[in-house]
This record gives C-alpha cells, structure tokens and sequence, in this order.
C-alpha cells in the first residue's frame, strides 16, 4: 500500500512484515529506520542502522550480556526487585500504573543492568521518548524532539568520556570494546544509545499496558490469577494486542516485489508491527484480548536479525511484576487514563489505578 503523504509503501499484513524482515539483505536498517532522513542521518553507524556483517559484528560486542543464558542467573535479584517496588506502591490507596509502578519498577531494575551512574537517570524516561518521536515523519512532534533526544546523546558521551560505566554491566562492554580498539569512541557513544533508548521507556508501557488491559477484561486476570502458567503467553497477548513500537521503516536495496507489488530499488517500506499483530489473515478473533492463545510469534518484538535484542529481560521484568500483582490483587480499576500521543509508541502517559485485593 502506497502512502503518499510519507512516501513510503506500508506493510500492514503479517505475512509481508515477516518475509521482510527475515530479508535483511534487501530490505536494509541503514539509512531506512525513520520516517525522515535527517534522523536517519543521526542514527547512521549504530546497531539498529546498520546492516550484514557490521551489524552482527555491533550486535555481539553486548548481545552476550541479554541472552537467556546470560540473564538466567539474575532472574531472583529481579524478581526481588519487583516484589519490594510492587509492594511500596501497593501501599497507596491508588497510583499511577505508569509513572509509579512501572516506571519505579524499571528504574529500579536497567540502570544498574546497563551499569550507568546513580545520578542523571531522570530524563532518561523522556529522553527515550523523544527518541521514538524522531524516527517518525517530520512533523512538529519530531522537530521538537530532536533538542531533546540530543540530550540522551549528551548522557552517552559523557558516559563515554568519563568512562563512568559501572563494571559488570552492559555499558561497560562498550569501553572494553573501544580499550581493546574493537570501536572507536563515536562507535563507542552510539553503542550506549543503542541501549540507553529502545530499554526503558518500551517497558514500562509493557508494564503499565498490561495493567490497563487487565482492569478492561478482568475475566482474563480472573484466568491469569487461577493459573499463573499463563503469565509467559499472557505477556504476549499483551505485546500483541497492544504492540507497543508501532512500526519502523527499511531501505530497499534492489528492485523487488511484495505481494505482486513492484518495489523499487531505493524506495522505503514501512514495516508495520502492531497492524501485523492483528491481521485476520494470521489470528483467529485478532480483536479479541484472550489470555488463553499463546501468539508467540507476534512481531511486536519484531524478527529477524533486528529481532529486539532487550527482549529476555523485558519479559523477565514483566512477567515478574504480573506474578506478584496476581498474588496480592484481585482487581485493577482505571480511570482516566491519559494516551500518549507519540508518532511510534502506542503508550500511556497515565494511567490513574484503584486496586482490590479481595
Ligand atoms: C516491552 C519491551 C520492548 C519492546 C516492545 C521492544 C520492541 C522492539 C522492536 C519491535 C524491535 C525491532 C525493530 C526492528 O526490527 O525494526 C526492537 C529492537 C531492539 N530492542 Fe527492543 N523492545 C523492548 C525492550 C527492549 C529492552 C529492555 C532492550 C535493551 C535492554 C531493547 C533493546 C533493543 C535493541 C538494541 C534493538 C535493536 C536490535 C538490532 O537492531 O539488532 N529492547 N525492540
């Protein structure tokens, strides 16, 4: 489907989003991400923008420390974590299922994975936010968020710089990689961003979304709480009924065809995640929020090569979090709930929550 206004085609059936980006060959991050070309300039050389070699080259500098493997040994520490943050905000007769729960939660928990100092984690939030803004069309949205995703890149330098990464965690890999001259230190703060932006925000909306659709169908939190085994699909019923990174572009690297469709060398492809994960071509009743389907092969993490690289420890946290809220609370009340109006999160700003727990 040709957009006209962005100039780009739009990929909104799972089948195509699937078949283009198991393509990577031909359908290409580099210069192809964003909805605009300055910010596809910006990103140019980092993990997400780049292709073959150089990209699995990027990818393995850190992807070791976000393996199941890896993550296996800190699922009690996390687990922890979330039971004591899960349980001080259930101290409140209501809270912000956004800027409490799942906001606490995940700042309490990536940080320190990331291994970033104590202080000037509290823009970080919004600094990624503005991120996601940027990669959208040129719209006053991206314009205005450009300053302030700057921001994040200021941080990644001076993380850089300072070399003030904690050992042991994520970020420490990068200054390890550029002593022993694998990057150099431009690779280096790219690298930092590449983890700095797509962690936090995108989980928090998982967090606080999965709240929200449980106080809109309480008859599957009733499932959910009867049979905690299905927090793991759960989860993905979440990411796939609510997808929350909505969609992002490829650059066509030669001349092709989707679905009959001639695609030109060059063009961009908009690959649609969150229309992919409700195609009724793929999903029996896809408008229908039901615990009991396991969609494991959603793309609301996408797939591929760029398959998203945080995604064990993104359902370590939330599955935690859904585990100890199953145990203490029988029922979410919300209302209202504020959108935000962002041009690739579908998310919430806020989401005021009442709870019973009985
Ligand atoms: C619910 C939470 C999350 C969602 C829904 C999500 C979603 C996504 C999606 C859809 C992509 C693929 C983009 C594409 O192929 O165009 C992606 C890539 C990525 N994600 Fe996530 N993500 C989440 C959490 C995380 C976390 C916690 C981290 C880091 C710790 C992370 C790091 C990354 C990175 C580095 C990439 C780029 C991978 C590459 O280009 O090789 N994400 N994510």
């Amino acid at each position: 489907m040709w957009l006209e206004s962005q100039g780009v085609y739009a990929l909104p059936r799972y089948d195509e989003v699937k078949s283009t980006l198991a393509d990577d060959g031909t359908f290409r991050t580099g210069g192809g991400v964003s909805l605009n070309d300055h910010y596809n300039g910006l990103i140019g050389g980092s993990t997400f923008a780049s292709d073959g070699e150089r990209h699995a080259f990027l990818r393995g500098l850190v992807g070791h420390k976000l393996t199941p493997k890896a993550l296996r040994p800190m699922r009690g520490q996390i687990e922890e974590t979330v039971e004591s943050v899960i349980d001080e905000v259930l101290t409140r007769d209501s809270f912000d299922s956004v800027n409490e729960l799942a906001r606490n939660l995940v700042m309490a928990i990536v940080p320190d994975f990331i291994g970033i100092p104590s202080d000037g984690r509290d823009h970080l939030i919004g600094w990624a936010a503005a991120n996601f803004n940027c990669h959208g069309p040129l719209n006053d949205r991206a314009q205005k968020s450009m300053e302030v995703a700057g921001h994040m890149a200021a941080y990644a330098t001076k993380l850089v710089d300072d070399r003030s990464a904690q050992p042991g965690g994520l970020a420490h890999c990068v200054l390890d990689a550029m002593d022993e001259g694998q990057v150099d230190r431009e690779q280096a703060i790219s690298l930092m961003i590449d983890y700095l932006v797509p962690s936090l925000d995108t989980t928090v909306t998982g967090v606080s979304t999965a709240i929200w659709l449980f106080s809109q169908f309480p008859e599957q939190w009733d499932l959910v709480r009867e049979d905690p085994a299905l927090i793991g699909q759960a989860f993905n019923e979440v990411v796939r009924f609510e997808t929350p990174v909505r969609q992002f572009g490829r650059r066509v690297a030669r001349d092709t065809e989707i679905a009959g469709v001639p695609i030109p060398e060059g063009c961009q492809v908009l690959v649609m995640f969150a229309s992919a994960n409700r195609d009724e071509r793929k999903w029996d009743r896809p408008d229908v929020f039901d615990v009991t389907r396991n969609p494991a092969d959603h793309v609301g993490f996408g797939y591929g090569s760029h398959g998203c690289a945080g995604q064990g420890l993104a359902r370590l946290e939330v599955q935690a979090a859904l585990k100890v809220l199953a145990e203490r609370v029988t029922r979410f009340e919300v209302s209202g709930e504020v959108r935000t109006v962002n041009n690739l999160m579908r998310a919430f700003d806020s989401i005021p929550t009442r709870i019973r727990t009985n």
